[in-house]
């Protein structure tokens, strides 16, 4: 079937069985890598990106329901062309280690960022805490977040 949708504001139409993962759409037939791919069952969050402002798990997302959607993934998620906010303070506070799931976790942190401008530590931790990181980088991740709102 053909599916269209929006991807980081730009117009696609796709050829797919609308039961094909959202995340496959977006890596295998858009060509962006950074979202990732993690356990496929909707456990990790590694695959995490915005659908009509919402967060989900583009593994377990057929794109069918993305029909119409508006998608937005870690390539299109700062909207000037540079880093976004939350990027900048991965950056400077060094939180990546392996790095696999930190697309997924600045998606989920972003998402926190936009409907709650002054979380406190326990919003911050609750709303990353369905993005697993096997390297353990969880305090420099909410350490980030907290840079961003202070
Ligand atoms: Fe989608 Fe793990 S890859 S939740």
């Amino acid at each position: 079937m053909a599916v269209s949708l929006a991807v980081n504001g730009r117009k696609q139409t796709v050829e797919v069985d609308g039961d094909t993962p959202l995340l496959w759409v977006i890596r295998d037939e858009i060509g962006l890598k950074g979202t990732k791919f993690g356990c496929g069952m909707g456990l990790c969050g590694a695959c995490t990106v915005h659908l009509n402002g919402q967060p989900v798990r583009s593994c377990s997302t057929p794109v069918e329901m993305a029909e119409g959607g508006d998608v937005t993934t870690i390539e299109g998620l700062s909207s000037n062309g540079g880093l976004h906010p939350l990027q900048q303070a991965w950056v400077e506070h060094g939180v990546p280690q392996c790095g696999y799931c930190q697309s997924g976790q600045i998606m989920s942190a972003a998402h926190l960022l936009q409907h709650n401008s002054a979380p406190s530590r326990d919003d911050i931790v609750a709303a990353v805490s369905g993005n697993l990181c096997r390297c353990g980088t969880y305090s420099r991740i909410v350490t980030a977040v907290e840079s961003v709102v202070e």
